[in-house]
């Protein structure tokens, strides 16, 4: 391999990627074959709708899962023994008899997702000749925090993949592949947000992705004097993975009582002509849907007329939407949020609001550049001020996607 020391890589990565190296060199006693990389990210706006043939508006962030791998040596059964840094675990999955999926989800079931999808991709022959692997992964995308983790180790795994085995799959193949894996392995019927980011990403961009057609438009968004803050409440409730298939369930029953084929042929005239057919539920939940489709599509304009107080005021409208009518936050994010309103734009704070699946995980700030640590140090305060908790702040400009970082 090119060592990193004669590697011109030295991008945000840098420090992950020479602690795996060394961890892996010290562990192996030689250095890895392959190094591949894919970001978590965080979404500006559009959520709960990827499911729901919607907008949304994510990008890459500079936090990855890296992998680390290297044939094994010598002689003996056909498996990848991995080893998670972050977890100080060390398991095998066996290539000639691939784990099933089991519940709940551990990360050799997200790796052992990405692996049953390339070996249908590639075809049992072709599948059977990958080798035996030495593979270490670390990741400094929060756990569970919201910012798609499990999302960037399956396409990180993915990318591992294709480098060993000398397929390139196609970004949206790739990208599909990722997703079946969450749904198959991790039970979790989620949308097509999380993995396309990770694929996807672009430095300098955010990316509204219609979810319908699976067209990505990159809007550019380089501006010096506005950043992207994200705040990790530090709680996850445990509803998540239940409420999230349900409320998939109440949009779907709600679409086919309106009679529309997709969310985006609904009006919110539509919607209010159809109130009567619909439970209380459901109506709540279709007004989130219909009204954050049009605030997503706005909040991309907004980016690209650098008129950032109309982006700020729609992220907190959606943050009020997912509150009560999609009811995904919970008090911590709320308080987030609400603290950073109280900044106000006086202080530098343009909208705030919770990212990602909800019930805890992470909010997303649009922020005066200049003001992010005085912001980020007064957030802090207040949230261990208010409900006794530690929260994890860091701003990120849009990463780059998946890729191999040395091979
Ligand atoms: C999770 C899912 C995504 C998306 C978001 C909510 O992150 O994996 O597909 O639905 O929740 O926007």
């Amino acid at each position: 391999m090119n060592s990193l020391e004669n590697s011109s890589y030295d991008g945000p990565l840098g420090d992950l990627v020479h602690r795996l190296t060394q961890s892996f060199t010290s562990e192996h006693s030689r250095p890895p074959q392959w190094i591949v990389a894919a970001p978590g990210r965080v979404n500006l706006i559009g959520e709960h709708i990827d499911y729901n043939d919607g907008y949304v508006l994510p990008m890459a962030i500079e936090r990855y899962v890296a992998i680390a791998a290297a044939p094994r040596l010598g002689k003996g059964s056909r498996v990848a023994s991995i080893r998670s840094v972050n977890l100080n675990e060390c398991e095998q999955i066996d290539l000639d008899e691939l784990p099933k999926p089991s519940l709940p989800p551990k990360w050799t079931g997200y790796m052992g997702g990405v692996f049953a999808g390339f070996q249908n991709r590639m075809g049992a022959d072709k599948f059977s000749q990958l080798p035996a692997m030495d593979v270490m992964f670390e990741s400094n995308v929060p756990i569970g925090g919201g910012l798609s983790s499990s999302a960037a180790l399956e396409v990180a795994t993915a990318t591992l993949l294709e480098v060993v085995s000398g397929i390139t799959l196609e970004l949206e193949e790739k990208a599909l592949l990722c997703q079946q894996a969450e749904h198959d392995y991790a039970g979790v019927p989620c949308g097509i947000m999380d993995q396309f980011s990770s694929v996807f990403g672009q430095e300098n961009a955010f990316m509204l992705l219609d979810c319908r057609s699976q067209q990505i438009r990159h809007v550019p968004f380089s501006s010096d004097h506005v950043s992207v803050l994200i705040t990790n409440s530090n709680v996850k409730h445990e509803l998540s993975g239940g409420e999230y298939a349900q409320r998939r369930a109440q949009c779907d029953s709600a679409l086919e009582k309106i009679g529309a084929a997709s969310w985006r042929d609904v009006t919110p005239d539509d919607l209010e002509s159809n109130k009567s057919s619909l439970s209380e539920i459901e109506y709540s939940r279709a007004s989130h849907v219909v009204s954050e489709i049009e605030r997503t599509q706005k909040a991309a304009v907004a980016i690209e007329s650098g008129l950032w107080e109309t982006l700020g005021e729609l992220m907190y409208a959606s943050h009020h939407s997912l509150q009560h009518d999609y009811e995904v936050s919970c008090c911590e994010l709320d308080l987030l949020v609400e603290i950073a309103r109280g900044v106000g734009r006086a202080g530098g704070v343009y909208g705030s609001r919770m990212t990602g699946g909800g019930f805890g995980g992470c909010t997303v700030t649009l922020i005066e550049s200049d003001k992010v640590v005085e912001v980020s140090e007064h957030i802090q305060r207040q949230y261990k001020k208010q409900c006794g908790i530690d929260a994890q702040l860091f701003a990120s400009l849009p990463a780059k996607g998946a890729h191999t970082v040395s091979s």
